[in-house]
């Protein structure tokens, strides 16, 4: 299937608004884009920055850099803007968050310390374990999503910017099933009027965000935009939506693994995940509620890329667990173990073991950067709602609702770079090969 997308040209400066632009991923990523900037480090991890995509066939060896392949904006343009509870600037903030050395952030400190967070649309009772007081006064629904609409166009404005990006990285927020008032945009309009309080804190930002034309992209386990009045708002007024829960650590493994032993046929009988993480997003999790939302997200994964329906012998009930223990003396630098039991040839039990000794915020910051590039892309290419190619990113990927989520990332991978191609008019791979040794 061939198809040329009418993509407009990404001229002009990106605006990236960040809500939780104080945290760890956050100034991670900011400290990152403008070292990278002034020839300071390199962006590793970055698809958009350092990927290559295979064009045509094998023997036309054309391998171009993606960023060359597709018109996506320049990291030269990018200006930052976001919202945090805490008012520290960002060259503060970064410090506090003990992700990168002090080195590498006081070679970047006068553009981070520019960097001043607007206050924030907070709300306790959904993130139990902070205490922010930087915070707007109004009080009803319609009033902050006012204010978040003044605070993007002043944003806009300040920086003769011509297009936006919104995404959330901010804590996780208390558990929430979808109900009555998400289902419909309808519902969800009356409910902002009504102050209804399953509306949360991440949904008036996104509502702000698409009703600004601003795509919206989430990184955490939250709802937030994967309700169906999001969805039916966000083809309203023709952006781009993704989410949720970025793909980094212990799920990253996970969906490197699992799709390995599907593919050899080797069984599973547990999975037993546990992590111990010092950071603020750790302090956050200890809070039950929170840790909820994401136990939800991490625990989706396993079952839909082995799929137990259709190999009861080799995955039907497998135990799989994941637990997070906040433990301060890790800051950002997360431990997570996995003990996986599996099982092989006339049902002889294996067992093998991960110890990940990782850096969430250093796995995090690339796929912020990918995401806010790709989903400009979209919305120039007109592309709107759910961008389900962007799955390769997220833990718990957001898709149609008569479709399962695809969560192996080799999957993903080719179905981002297959949508790559086909946007700009390319062949897919499909990596039959069959052609260059049977010729018709
Ligand atoms: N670090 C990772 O690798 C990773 C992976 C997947 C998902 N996430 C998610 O990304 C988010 C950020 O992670 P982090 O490690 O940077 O956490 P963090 O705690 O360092 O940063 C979150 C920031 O959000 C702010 N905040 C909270 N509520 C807010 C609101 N309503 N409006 C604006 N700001 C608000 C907090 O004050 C904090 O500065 C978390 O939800 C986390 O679960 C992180």
């Amino acid at each position: 299937m061939k198809r040329q997308y009418e993509i407009e040209k990404a001229e002009g400066k990106l605006g990236i608004l960040i809500p939780g632009i104080g945290g760890a991923v956050s100034t991670t990523f900011l400290a990152g884009v403008e070292a990278v900037r002034r020839g300071l480090g390199v962006p590793i991890g970055s698809i958009t920055q350092m990927g290559t995509i295979r064009l045509g066939k094998r023997p036309e060896y054309r391998i171009p850099r993606i960023k060359d392949f597709v018109p996506l904006a320049s990291i030269e343009d990018l200006v930052f803007g976001g919202w945090d509870p805490f008012p520290e600037d960002c060259h503060q903030a970064a410090l506090q968050a003990g992700v990168l050395k002090g080195e590498h952030i006081n070679g970047v400190g006068p553009f981070l310390e520019r960097v001043k967070p607007w206050p924030a649309v907070f709300k306790q009772e959904y993130v139990k374990n902070l205490d922010g007081k930087h915070v707007k006064p109004e009080a009803s629904h319609m009033e902050l999503v006012e204010a978040l609409r003044k605070d993007i166009e002043v944003f806009r404005e300040a920086n003769g910017l011509s297009r936006c990006v919104m995404i959330w990285c901010a804590s996780t927020e208390a558990y929430m099933r979808p109900s009555e008032v998400h289902s419909s945009l309808a519902r969800f309009e009356k409910g902002l009027k009504d102050n209804d309080p399953a509306i949360s804190p991440s949904m008036l930002y996104a509502y702000a965000a698409l009703t600004s034309r601003v795509p919206f992209i989430n990184g955490a386990p939250n709802l937030t935009v994967d309700i169906p009045a999001m969805v039916e708002l966000a083809k309203e007024h023709g952006v781009p939506i993704a989410g949720k829960d970025f793909k980094t650590g212990q799920t990253l493994m996970k969906t490197i693994i699992a799709p390995g032993l599907k593919a050899r046929m080797l069984g599973l009988t547990g999975w037993y995940s546990t992590n111990i993480l010092g950071n603020r997003d750790g302090l956050v999790l200890d809070d039950r509620d929170s840790f909820k939302t994401k136990e939800e997200s991490k625990l989706s994964v396993l079952h839909s890329i082995l799929q137990p329906d259709v190999y009861p012998q080799l995955y039907k009930d497998f135990y799989h667990k994941v637990m997070i223990s906040y433990y301060p003396p890790r800051g950002d630098e997360k431990e997570g173990w996995d003990a996986i039991d599996i099982f092989g040839w006339l049902g002889y039990p294996m067992q093998i073991k991960i110890d990940f000794l990782c850096r969430d915020s250093i796995l995090a910051a690339p796929i912020v950067l990918d995401l806010v590039l790709f989903t400009d892309l979209a919305q120039r290419a007109g592309m709107t709602g759910i961008q389900e190619w962007l799955s390769f990113y997220f833990k718990s990927p957001q898709c149609a609702p008569n479709l399962y989520p695809e969560h192996d990332l080799f999957i993903q991978s080719m179905k981002l770079k297959n949508t790559l191609r086909y946007i700009m008019g390319e062949d897919q791979i499909t990596h039959l090969g069959l052609d260059y040794y049977y010729t018709s």
